[in-house]
C-alpha cells in the first residue's frame, strides 16, 4: 500500500486528534523543509504530515522551500500527496467555505526554485503536466468526501500568484478572463515538483474569502471565521481517505 502525505496550509498547521508516531528528516539535498515531516496515526491509519508554512506558520508563500518539502516527503517514503491550501474565490460558485478539488492550474509565480532539473548533475526532464493533478487520487478524494458527508466542488482552475500581497481587482479580472476559478499563493511549484518526483499529487483548495474586487469590503474580514469551519470538513475528508487507504 503506498504511503500518503498531507501538506497543510493556512488553517491546517497541525492535525487535531492525531497521534505522532515519529518524525522524518527535514534536511534534504535541496535544503531544509518547512518542518520535519511527522508520521501521524489518525484513528489507526498512518499518513505523513508537513505544515507548508512551518510549524509556527512563519514562512511566507514565496519563502517556502518547495523543493525541500517534496524531497523530504519522498525521502520519508511517501508516494502520494494531498495538498490543502486556502484560496480566494473568483468564479460565482467559489463562495467562502466551499472546498474545491481543483483539476487544473495557471502558474503566475516568478522567482521560485521551481524544478529539480537544475544544475550540471541534474537530469533534464520535461514532465507531462496536463493534467497536473493525479486522476486516481482525485477519485479517491471524491469517494472519501462522500463517505464523510462533505460536499466538494469537483473541478476548478487554481491561479497561483507570488504573494504575499493580495491581488488588485484588475489582476483578478484578468485571472477570471484566463479561466481561473480560485486564487492561491502556494499551489506552484509544489504540484510540478511532486510530478517531477513521480508522486501522485492532488489539491484541496479551501475558499476563505472572495477574491479582490468580487465582493464589497476588506478581504481579510471573512478569512478567520470561515477557515476553522471549512478545515473541520477538510480533516473529515482526509480522515476518510486515510482510513480507506489502510482498510
Ligand atoms: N488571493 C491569493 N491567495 C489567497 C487568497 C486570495 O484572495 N485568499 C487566500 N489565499
Amino acid at each position: 500500500m503506498s504511503t500518503l502525505a498531507l501538506i497543510g496550509g493556512t488553517g491546517l498547521d497541525d492535525f487535531d486528534g492525531a497521534q505522532r508516531v515519529r518524525s522524518a528528516d527535514a534536511t534534504t539535498p535541496w535544503g531544509d523543509a518547512s518542518a520535519a515531516p511527522v508520521l501521524l496515526d489518525i484513528a489507526g491509519a498512518q499518513a505523513w504530515f508537513l505544515p507548508r508554512h512551518g510549524a509556527d506558520h512563519s514562512l511566507a508563500p514565496h519563502a517556502i522551500n518547495y523543493r525541500a518539502n517534496i524531497a523530504a516527503l519522498q525521502a520519508a517514503d511517501a508516494q502520494q500527496i494531498v495538498a490543502v491550501a486556502a484560496v480566494g474565490g473568483i468564479s460565482a460558485e467559489m463562495q467562502p467555505g466551499r472546498i474545491v478539488l481543483v483539476d487544473d492550474l495557471i502558474d503566475y509565480t516568478t522567482g521560485r526554485d521551481h524544478t529539480y532539473s537544475d544544475g550540471p548533475d541534474a537530469p533534464l526532464q520535461h514532465i507531462e503536466f496536463a493534467p497536473p493533478y493525479d486522476a486516481g487520487l482525485r477519485e479517491r478524494l471524491l469517494l472519501a468526501a462522500d463517505a464523510a458527508g462533505v460536499e466538494l466542488i469537483d473541478g476548478g482552475v487554481m491561479g497561483v500568484t507570488n504573494g504575499p500581497r493580495l491581488e488588485t481587482a484588475a489582476e483578478i479580472r484578468r485571472m477570471a478572463r484566463d479561466g481561473c476559478d480560485v486564487v492561491g499563493m502556494t499551489g506552484m511549484p509544489e504540484a510540478a515538483l511532486a510530478v517531477e518526483k513521480r508522486m501522485a499529487y492532488a489539491g484541496l483548495a479551501v475558499v476563505v474569502n472572495p477574491a479582490a474586487g468580487t465582493a464589497d469590503g476588506p478581504i481579510h474580514a471573512a478569512i478567520e471565521q470561515t477557515l476553522s469551519a471549512a478545515m473541520r470538513d477538510v480533516r473529515a475528508v482526509l480522515r476518510a481517505l486515510i482510513g480507506a487507504q489502510q482498510a
